[in-house]
C-alpha cells in the first residue's frame, strides 16, 4: 500500500509565527526521503495552512507526486489546472469546520461533479472523490468520470476501539469492493493513526492512504528531546 502524507499542519505551525518556519518545501523533502510516495496539501479558501505559492512550488520540487485537495469551486478549479498536480482529490470545505467533516455529496449532484471532473481529466490530472464509504455515494462517483475514490475513514477512525469499530470497518471494506466492481480505484483516510491503521491492511482494493495530523503529531514528539538538548548545549 502506498502512503501519501498530508503536510497541511506543517503550514499550520509556519502560519502561526508569519515567518518561513518550519519551512513546507524541507518538510515535503524530508517526507519523500523517508518513503512516502506522494505528499498531499489541502488549499482550503480561507488559506488557513497551505497557501498558493506553496503549491506551485511543490509541484516544482516534488519528486513523487503532488495530491492537491480541493473544494469544487471556480477559483480552486483554475489554480488546478494551472499547476497541473498528479492528483486532485475534490473534497467537501465548510468555512468553520477543523478539518474535512464528511464525505463529499456526489450522489445528489452528478452532473455537476461530472462537469467539474473533466476538465481536470482532460488536463491529464487523476482526480479523486473524497466519498463516505456508502453505497449510493459510491455507485454516483462511477458516474463522474473521476478515476478514484478516496473513502473517508473519519467513521472508523472515531468508532476505533468501541462496538461500532467492526461494523465501520466493514462499510470501508463493502464500499471499496463495490467501488472496484464499478471500475474505480480506490484510496483512502482521514483520522488513522498508528494504533488503528492496521485495519486498512484487510482491505485488498486500497492504493493509497493519506495521512496528516498522526505522522506530524508524532513527529513532534520524536524531535522533541534532541531539540531541547541541543539547544541546552548552545547556552551552557
Ligand atoms: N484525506 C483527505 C481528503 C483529507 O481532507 C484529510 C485531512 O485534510 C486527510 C486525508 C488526512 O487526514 P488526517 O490529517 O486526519 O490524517
Amino acid at each position: 500500500m502506498l502512503l501519501g502524507v498530508n503536510i497541511d499542519h506543517i503550514a499550520t505551525l509556519r502560519n502561526a509565527r508569519g515567518g518561513l518556519e518550519p519551512n513546507l518545501i524541507q518538510a515535503a523533502l524530508i517526507c519523500e526521503k523517508a518513503g512516502a510516495d506522494g505528499i498531499t496539501v489541502h488549499l482550503r479558501e480561507d488559506r488557513r495552512h497551505t497557501r498558493d505559492n506553496d503549491v506551485f512550488e511543490l509541484k516544482k520540487i516534488l519528486k513523487t507526486r503532488l495530491n492537491l485537495e480541493m473544494a469544487l469551486t471556480e477559483e480552486m478549479q483554475k489554480i488546478a489546472l494551472d499547476v497541473k498536480p498528479e492528483c486532485c482529490c475534490l473534497v467537501p470545505e465548510k468555512r468553520q469546520e477543523v478539518t474535512t467533516e464528511g464525505g463529499l455529496d456526489v450522489a445528489s449532484r452528478v452532473e455537476l461533479v461530472s462537469d467539474f471532473v473533466k476538465p481536470l481529466v482532460d488536463a491529464g490530472i487523476v482526480v479523486s472523490l473524497f466519498i463516505d464509504p456508502d453505497e449510493e455515494q459510491v455507485r454516483a462517483a462511477a458516474k463522474t468520470g473521476a478515476q478514484f475514490i478516496e473513502l473517508h475513514t473519519g467513521r472508523y477512525s472515531e468508532s476505533y476501539g468501541t462496538v461500532n469499530e467492526k461494523s465501520e470497518l466493514n462499510a470501508l471494506k463493502e464500499a471499496a469492493k463495490l467501488a472496484e466492481s464499478l471500475g474505480l480505484k480506490v484510496n483512502a483516510g482521514h483520522g488513522l493513526t498508528y494504533e488503528n491503521v492496521h485495519a486498512m491492511r484487510e482491505i485488498p482494493q486500497l492504493i493509497e492512504l493519506n495521512i496528516g495530523h498522526n505522522i506530524i503529531a508524532k513527529a513532534v514528539f520524536d524531535g522533541l528531546e534532541s531539540s531541547v538538548k541541543e539547544m541546552k548545549e548552545l547556552i551552557k
